[in-house]
């Protein structure tokens, strides 16, 4: 059900949760003190309530009231990114922050999203906690008719057209130095420029607490089961998930990722190919993974090997 800005705005204030475009993915909002919507979201995704949602504010200053003050890192990460793909994870002060966003952590994950859309709801109705509008586990969504595949035609949802990005923030951790806890739509070499150097990619370590909760969670993932593959044998017959400049064997049925020349186009179009399968009964696909390991592109890979898992 499509709404209109205020509409959209009016029910978030009176405890509703409503579905918001951003230029990532589209989320799943509540407002920060509507403790209840809060516990409503939760139930509708079928999230774990040990996986907590990032807070989402119209301008970079807003941070400061849960946290205090913050440092020079803080202002030459926002001033890069902001507003953009970034998410930043901060110690909070924790009256000021209901422990169920949270997940009782006693630190908060802050975004400030580039859609209008979005920056303009922030401005009527204050922050607000958005996950990926999905189903736990599944793709996250990138157009409005994706939110209502998993949520209903009924569900109340601001349409914002299709996410420019496609992929998640990138999330950062603060532990001495930067560290990379979910890898994103900013890739780890363009925080050269303002660190002075590349943040790690931290993945979760057996038997330890993840810095990052989601990455205990099954994500992604189409119901399709798929396999990476550098080389496609050239009798193969099934589903492939490819590329433009390629070309497959003859009797494969040939789903376009994107161009190698463009990831963007290929980070665009990752959870509609991935529902995309789902909408048209593939049981099985190969995905061709025979690309450079950097920018944009580990992100890409690494969104493939866990919907692979
Ligand atoms: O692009 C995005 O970030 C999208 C759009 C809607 O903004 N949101 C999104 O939210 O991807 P979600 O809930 O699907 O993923 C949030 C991730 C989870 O993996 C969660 O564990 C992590 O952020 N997270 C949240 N708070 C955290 C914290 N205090 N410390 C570490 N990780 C945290
Ligand atoms: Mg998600």
């Amino acid at each position: 059900m499509e709404l209109t800005l205020l509409q959209a705005a009016a029910l978030l204030k009176s405890g509703q949760v409503v579905a918001v475009p951003t230029e990532t993915v589209y989320g799943l909002a509540a407002s920060l003190f509507k403790e209840e919507a809060i516990a409503k979201i939760f139930a509708l995704k079928a999230r774990p309530l040990n996986n907590p949602l990032i807070i989402h504010v119209a301008h970079p200053k807003e941070v400061l009231q849960f946290t205090g003050l913050l440092g020079k890192d803080f202002e030459d990460l926002s001033r890069a990114f902001w507003p953009g793909p970034l998410t930043l994870v901060f110690p909070i002060i924790q009256k000021r922050i209901p422990a169920i966003a949270r997940s009782g952590l006693l630190t908060a994950a802050f975004r400030v999203p580039a859609h209008p859309l979005a920056r303009e709801l922030l401005k009527l109705t204050g922050p607000l906690v958005m996950p990926s509008a999905n189903l736990s586990g599944r793709p996250s969504s990138t157009s409005r008719r994706h939110v209502e595949t998993d949520f209903g035609k009924d569900f109340p949802v601001l349409d914002g057209g299709e996410c420019t990005s496609g992929l998640e923030s990138t999330i950062l951790f603060q532990d001495g130095f930067y560290k990379i806890i979910r890898q994103g739509a900013i890739p780890r070499e363009e925080f050269y420029k303002v660190l002075a150097y590349t943040p790690e990619i931290v993945s979760l370590q057996k038997g330890e607490n993840p810095l990052c909760p989601g990455q205990l969670f099954r994500h992604y993932a189409p119901r399709a089961k798929l396999t990476l593959q550098t080389t496609i044998p050239g009798d193969f017959k099934g589903v492939i998930l490819g590329f433009q400049e390629r070309t497959y064997p003859s009797l494969c049925k040939v789903y376009q990722l994107g161009s190698l020349n463009d990831p963007h186009s290929i980070s665009k179009n990752l959870y509609k190919i991935l529902r995309q399968l789902d909408e048209d009964h593939i049981k099985e696909a190969v995905v061709d993974v025979d690309f450079p390991p950097y920018g944009l592109f580990s992100t890409i890979l690494e969104r493939l090997q866990k919907a692979a898992l």
